[in-house]
């Protein structure tokens, strides 16, 4: 397997003494390891247990004589596939999301060009202020992969989020974006849905609706990222496509589920698209002219994707999700989408227009199974493509067991 190269930036938390074992598992997996170790990580642990564990010098000084004529800060964090930080403390975060570069780490990771992934680990009120939020998503727009915290009990005796995520989680992270390793989803093939339908009405009209596609596309990228096969039937959107996702464009609802059936069998089915519910009874060949009279379309109902795929007799697939989009009594239409589509799973969510969901970048979903709901806090849709897909992961790996 080839080697590949990962720069560790330990931060100044106690958490810091979790990441020996992280790097003795990225050495198991041939991943060559070099370590930054902030003035407050190396309060916590000591260069010399890092560098037993990593093979490799360590490095601490932003301004060591020694280290620029050997290695070069600059160098430093060109040699890497991946820069990852763990523990990510509050004021690393805050660092690298104002882009100040005072010491050794926060000037590596300002000159790097390479994936950035960051395992944040902090008390709970840091954690929840408004200020880490901030600097959070500025990370998360600015392209850098925030993994964790976890939930739990915390060193500081408090309750909440803002453990170090869970070292496996950490090494999946690690594996996905360097392509090292099996992945959970290997040898799985999904099917997402995504965008509106386009339903014509004549040559140049056609009912539609707000959708982005953007869930769906961010669902589809997170499935392959761990390594499912997957195939994205999108509507008219105006995205790119995930790295690695096959794309099939369609435009009505009909379309739509012909894609779907002629990409069975998969594992999994993911229905995000924003399927219109009508599509016109006749299609004009012509544009259709004003006139004096008020305009009237008859409609006919569109064929309900998801519902078909949850109801199919040949080929179902082992686990069918679906989303519902609610703008009142979230959680009990949700139920009863469940039920009367047959679905295994519905994520759930308020669209109502002051939350800004529909068309915008975060999202707050409850996710329903046939016996919880697990209610997700306000997250990235790229956030919570990401759980998604590991909680599909996590579905199919209890299966196997
Ligand atoms: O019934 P409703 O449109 O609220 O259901 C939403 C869920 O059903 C979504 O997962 C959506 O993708 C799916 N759906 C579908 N085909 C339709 C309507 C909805 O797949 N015609």
């Amino acid at each position: 397997m080839q080697t590949k190269f990962n720069y560790l930036i330990i931060g100044g938390g106690i958490a810091a003494y979790k990441t020996l074992d992280l790097i003795r598992r990225l050495r198991d997996m041939h991943v060559s390891v070099r370590a930054i170790l902030t003035d407050g990580g190396a309060q916590f642990i000591t260069p010399l247990s890092v560098a037993s564990l990593t093979g490799e010098k360590v490095y601490t000084d932003l301004f060591s004589l020694t280290d620029e004529t050997e290695m070069g800060h600059i160098r430093l964090s060109r040699d890497a596939d991946l820069v990852l930080v763990a523990p990510a403390t509050a004021n690393l975060i805050a660092k690298i999301a104002s882009g100040r570069a005072d010491d050794l780490a926060s000037t590596t990771l300002l000159a790097a060009n390479k994936p950035v992934m960051v395992c944040p680990s902090m008390n709970v009120e840091m954690w929840l202020k408004p200020s880490t939020r901030r600097n959070i998503m500025q990370l998360e727009a600015d392209g850098v992969t925030v993994v964790g915290p976890a939930s739990g009990d915390l060193a500081c005796g408090e309750f909440g989020e803002g453990r170090l995520a869970e070292i496996n989680d950490i090494i999946l992270a690690v594996k996905r974006s360097l392509g090292v390793g099996n992945l959970p989803l290997n040898g799985r093939r999904a099917l997402v849905t995504a965008g509106p339908t386009h339903e014509a009405i004549d040559p140049v009209r056609y009912i539609a609706n707000r959708s982005s596609g953007k869930q769906g596309y961010a669902i589809s990228g997170a499935l392959h990222r761990l390594g499912a096969e997957t195939l994205l039937i999108s509507g008219p959107t105006n995205l790119g496509t995930p790295e690695g996702v096959e794309r099939l464009d369609i435009t009505s609802a009909d379309e739509m589920l012909a894609a779907a059936e002629a990409a069975l069998p998969v594992d999994v089915a993911i229905c995000v698209a924003a399927v219109s519910d009508w599509k016109p009874k006749h299609l004009s060949c012509q544009k259709i002219k004003k006139g004096s009279k008020p305009m009237l379309i008859d409609l006919l109902e569109n064929p309900d994707i998801l519902r078909q795929l949850s109801r199919a007799r040949n080929n179902r697939p082992n686990l069918v999700i679906g989303f519902a989009a609610e703008t009142n009594q979230v959680l009990e239409n949700a139920k009863a989408k469940l039920l009367a589509k047959k679905c295994d799973w519905i994520v759930a969510n308020n669209v109502s227009l002051e939350t800004g969901i529909l068309g915008g970048d975060q999202t707050e979903v409850h996710l329903l199974t046939s016996d919880k709901v697990e209610s997700w806090p306000v997250m990235s849709k790229q956030k919570m493509a990401a759980r998604l897909a590991e909680s599909v992961a996590k579905y199919f790996t209890l299966q196997a067991s």
